[in-house]
């Protein structure tokens, strides 16, 4: 039987809650499949306040070693400022393993209600996750005076753009065959015209795949009005960070929008972690819907190979949600959810 080897970072607030639901649900899922050997690490705030770090100098390097990497949420405004949290954990993590893929799939779970008329939409987004317009490449002259200049400036490389849009074809060749990429590039004429030039020279690389070209203020539009009609959609950085909102929005809010941070390549873990944060205004009250975070983890069982016990947990979450228990914000709690999806895994 294969073991693999977890790193395991709860983090701040609802994140130890959804991790603890996760891990419930990971040792039923791995009964009779697989054995799963996980260390903890207590990286967060609270580390922060009394080491000073995020997490030790060696952070990086004691996690090389490990399968996958599953983490809750990060941040706990009220003591450590949020760039500080963000800038000391979560994105040097995704930098240092090149995990620039980023998934999040938007779809309605049976029994779960969204707030649009659309109800059969299964849209896989890939976002950029290393580069674009989050790339840091900027500065501040004049500091405090009237002549103050901020400068911050959009970086696409041709790798870091074909290997993106490479990873969408891909995908969208295991899925329904179309793929969105998504630009601005009638008004960002130099990166966007780019991007689009690369999605053509790739699309001849498939021609089993359909292309659409679309622009992101037109795309916020058609994931409300027509979310059916998209399939795999790719996107930079900040589209693909703000699109994956909205993805959360119209399939129920952020305790449904799970989130992989892969290294296609393999050549360091991948990251698996709920869209959503820690939530510091619901925190250790029993009530936050940990179905985002039992959805990731399917996501990297699916990436570790055992796609059968991935495919198992999907099904035990909408087995779950079918019934109206975690279908709802509020209606029932993170035990109930967590005790559900086991029941039906194990049934
Ligand atoms: P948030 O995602 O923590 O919460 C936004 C709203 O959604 C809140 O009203 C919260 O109660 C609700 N919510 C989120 N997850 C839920 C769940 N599973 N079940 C039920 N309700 C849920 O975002 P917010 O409030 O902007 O950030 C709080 C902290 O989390 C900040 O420190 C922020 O930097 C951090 N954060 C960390 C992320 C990460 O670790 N990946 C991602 C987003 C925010
Ligand atoms: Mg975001």
């Amino acid at each position: 039987m294969t073991t693999y080897n977890l790193a395991l970072i709860p983090g701040d607030g609802i994140g130890t809650d959804v991790t603890d639901a996760a891990m419930e649900v990971l040792a039923a899922a791995a009964k009779g499949r697989f054995s799963v050997e996980t260390t903890r690490f207590p990286w967060s705030c609270e580390y922060y306040l009394e080491h000073g770090t995020m997490m030790p100098a060696d952070g990086i390097e004691t996690l090389r070693g490990f399968d996958a990497i599953y983490l809750g949420a990060v941040g706990w405004p009220a003591t450590v400022p949020d760039s500080v949290s963000l800038h000391g954990l979560l994105l040097p993590i995704r930098k240092a393993f090149n995990q620039y893929a980023n998934i999040r799939p938007h779809r309605l779970l049976a029994g779960v209600e969204g707030p649009l008329k659309a109800e059969g939409f299964d849209i896989l987004c890939i976002r950029e996750n290393t580069e674009g317009e989050y790339s840091g490449a900027g500065g501040r002259v004049h500091e405090g005076k009237d002549n103050e200049v901020a400068v911050e400036t959009s970086v696409f490389t041709r790798a870091g753009v074909e290997r993106i849009l490479r990873f969408g074809f891909e995908q969208a060749r295991a899925r329904r065959k179309h793929l969105t990429s998504v630009t601005k590039s009638n008004a960002q004429k130099y990166s966007m015209v780019f991007w689009d030039e690369v999605t053509r020279e790739l699309a001849a690389e498939y021609p089993d795949v359909t292309v659409s070209h679309m622009h992101i203020d037109a795309m916020a539009a058609k994931m409300v009005m027509a979310p059916q009609d998209l399939d795999v959609v790719v996107a930079s950085n900040l589209f693909g960070d703000i699109l994956t909102d909205l993805g959360a929005a119209i399939q129920g809010g952020l305790g449904f929008a799970a989130s992989a941070n892969i290294n296609p390549d393999r050549t360091a873990p991948s990251m698996f972690e709920p869209v959503h944060g820690s939530a510091p205004d619901i925190a250790g009250q029993n009530i936050a819907n940990p179905i985002a975070a039992i959805w990731s983890l399917a996501q990297m069982l699916e990436h570790l190979g055992e796609a059968e016990a991935a495919a198992a947990i999907l099904t035990a979450i909408e087995a779950a949600t079918a019934k109206g228990i975690g279908s709802r914000q509020g209606a029932s709690s993170t035990q109930e959810i967590t005790a559900a999806v086991i029941a039906a895994l194990e049934a």
